[in-house]
């Protein structure tokens, strides 16, 4: 393993499967290079929420807890999966300017593609990040059960995390963990309301909680994603939902060298990760 992850989808032969924008590889089911082009003019309402990760993160567990919060209020509920509720920022055909506020958005964006208005504090950021390790190893299997996706050969996920994390002053956003969600995800789901100025009853809360456990979303349709068709992908989004799974994976000296990339890279911020 020399590198990791390179662009925001792995780089590959740039068939017809991909379309490509500036330096970055999308999906070309889902998306178009004139409308990644487009976010740049996206008119960002100070209502909306984004969630923004790497993938792998464990985005769909930081989504279905964002999409729970609000169908509390009756917000969402008219549409199915968290898919819908939530969408791909990235991906057309959402129809967003007709939503209603608050609009909820998921994006796997690099910073430099997301629309400029949330530089002027407009709206409210999750940024959720997992350690480069267990990161890696999660992406692996992923890529091994897409169809679409091959493995990754070169490295992205540092620069992911540092052009967020280094331009965090322009954004309201709050950082969080996988691994806090994991540690604690009572209090996690307790810091995201608070960012979102949600004041829950401790039962409302409870209930966001019993949601967002691993089994329980294992077997939620609305949120584990066995909507996509077997042809595309035949994994699980939930595998594992552990912290240390890399110890099971990689070698002492690609370890290593993980630690080695990542004091490169990003040893110059206050960034410290949980392994195990
Ligand atoms: P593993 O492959 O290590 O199991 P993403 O949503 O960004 O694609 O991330 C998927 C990862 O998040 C997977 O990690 C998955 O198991 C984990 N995950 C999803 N829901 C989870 C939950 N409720 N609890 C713990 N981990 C979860």
């Amino acid at each position: 393993m020399t590198s990791h992850f390179r662009s925001l989808l792995p780089h590959g032969q740039l068939g017809n499967r991909l379309c490509r924008y500036k330096n970055y590889n999308f999906l070309s089911s889902y998306t178009t290079a004139e409308y990644i082009d487009s976010l740049q003019s996206f008119e960002i309402r100070d209502s909306d929420v984004f969630l923004v990760s790497y993938p792998k993160s464990g985005t769909i567990w930081a989504q279905q807890i964002i999409t729970s919060i609000y169908e509390l209020d009756g917000h969402v509920n008219e549409y199915f999966i968290n898919s819908q509720k939530m969408p791909w920022l990235e991906y057309t055909g959402g129809e967003y300017t007709r939503r209603p506020s608050p609009r909820l958005f998921t994006s796997h964006l690099p910073q430099v593609l997301m629309p400029p208005g949330l530089m002027d504090k407009k709206g409210k950021i999750v940024y959720l990040m997992r350690n480069p390790k267990d990161n890696m190893v999660s992406y692996y299997h992923f890529s091994n059960s897409f169809a679409d996706l091959e493995t990754p050969q070169t490295s992205s996920w540092f620069d992911h995390v540092r052009e967020w994390y280094s331009n965090r002053d322009q954004y309201n956003i709050l950082f969080l963990t996988y691994e806090e969600m994991i540690l604690d995800l009572k209090g996690s789901v307790k810091k995201i309301c608070n960012f979102l100025g949600k004041d829950l009853t401790e039962a409302a809360i409870s209930q966001v909680v019993e949601k967002a456990k691993f089994e329980n979303m294992k077997n939620d349709s609305k949120a584990n994603y066995e909507h996509l068709p077997p042809e595309q992908f035949s994994g699980k989004f939930l595998r594992k939902g552990q912290i240390g799974d890399w110890k099971n994976t990689l070698t002492v000296a690609q370890s290593e060298r993980v630690d080695q990339v990542l004091w490169e890279k990003l040893g110059d911020l206050p960034l410290r990760f949980i392994w195990e």
